[in-house]
């Protein structure tokens, strides 16, 4: 087929599915941004096709990507996104869909297999979309991705650390060595894409290389794995409603008997270091996060407590929400002069 014949409307999709069907062929259909092809694409893409006969790529419309995104993505249009992934010799169609997910246009084409990302599981799919695919999807399948391939990561790189603009990263005069510090900003809008075990793992060991006062690490993580959780903790903090919609979170609490000391202030600091770890990481591995202060409201620590059903020890000092951004944020730091003297 030729490479331009590859890109379908969707009722042409419709109709060159309704032929493959027709010799008894088994359609894999999978749906992304896919926006700066790399290699992590590549391998996916090609393990998507092993799974059935033929594979459909349904990719976002730019304005929809602008929508899931935020205004500086995509950075390749839709036309070329589209034609590249065409090039592709185990791709077989692409559609482009104007919608913010590809439900409309997979129930329409009704393909046998659907692919996705090894992030997910047929339980974190998005519930409405799963729900209409289990009408006529007959396999599920969850790809891992390539480890340290992502759209993100280069745009990143590209930007000397930043996610926004070039010019921000290039004019701001920030070492970029320190690049993942002055990167790190407290995100509060994040796609609906679930965060893997994995990563959770990650996140952890790195709030747990944190300093702490006399190695005494009086940390203790509360992983928010269930919907629900997030949201009676969300409902607990002030300012912190967003973790509702956070795919996942953490409440990170000290154990008093634990601390040097048994001294409070000693258990704040090392559970402050933890945190703004845990930040760091999150924004290391493509992640957003943001702190949500709980200590030292008296009402949000007990709720909490109650809540978690913590013992009188166990002190709730900070959450945080973390999850993929839909905002893109800039590089900075807050320097100021006045807050610096010299003796
Ligand atoms: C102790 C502490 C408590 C915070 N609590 C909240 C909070 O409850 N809700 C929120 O949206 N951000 C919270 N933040 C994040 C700050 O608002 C944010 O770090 C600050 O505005 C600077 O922005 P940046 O993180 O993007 O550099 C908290 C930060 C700290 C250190």
């Amino acid at each position: 087929m030729d490479i331009e014949d590859k890109i379908m409307t969707l009722e042409q999709a419709v109709a060159w599915h309704g032929k493959l069907k027709a010799e008894g062929r088994k359609l894999v259909a999978t749906n992304g941004v896919f926006d700066l092809l790399h290699r992590g694409h590549a391998e996916y893409l090609a393990k998507a096709a092993q799974a059935g006969d033929a594979l459909l790529v349904a990719i976002n419309s730019d304005e929809s990507v602008r929508r899931i995104k935020g205004p500086s993505r995509p950075i390749v249009t839709e036309g070329d996104r589209a034609y590249l992934l065409a090039c592709m010799s185990f791709v077989d169609a692409v559609v482009i869909f104007a919608e913010d997910t590809a439900t409309n246009t997979l129930a329409a084409v009704r393909p046998e297999i659907y692919a996705k990302g090894g992030d997910y599981t047929e339980e974190t799919l998005v519930r409405e979309e799963y729900f209409v695919m289990k009408e006529f999807v007959e396999k599920f399948v969850f790809i891992p991705f390539v480890a340290g391939r992502s759209t993100t990561s280069t745009i990143r790189k590209v930007n000397g650390g930043a996610m926004g603009e070039s010019a921000e990263a290039t004019d701001s005069g920030l070492n970029p060595k320190l690049n993942l510090l002055y990167g790190r900003r407290s995100v509060r809008q994040y796609q609906k894409r679930p965060v893997g075990d994995d990563l959770v793992q990650e996140l952890l060991k790195a709030a747990m290389a944190a300093p702490s006062a006399c190695c005494k690490d009086p940390w203790h993580f509360i992983v928010l794995k269930k919907e629900e959780t997030r949201r009676q903790v969300a409902a607990l903090l002030k300012n912190g409603g967003f973790l509702a919609d956070a795919p996942m979170g953490f409440v990170v609490c000290g154990d008093l008997t634990k601390a040097h000391g048994g001294e409070l202030s000693y258990l704040l600091q090392d559970c402050s270091a933890a945190t703004e770890n845990l930040l760091l990481a999150a924004h290391g591995l493509s992640l957003g996060g943001c702190w949500l202060g709980v200590h030292p409201r008296l009402e949000r620590v007990e709720g909490i407590r109650r809540l978690l059903d913590l013992p009188d020890t166990m002190i709730p000092v900070a959450a945080v929400a973390i999850g993929w951004p839909a905002q893109d944020l800039k590089i900075r730091t807050r320097f100021r002069k006045d807050a610096v003297t010299e003796r």
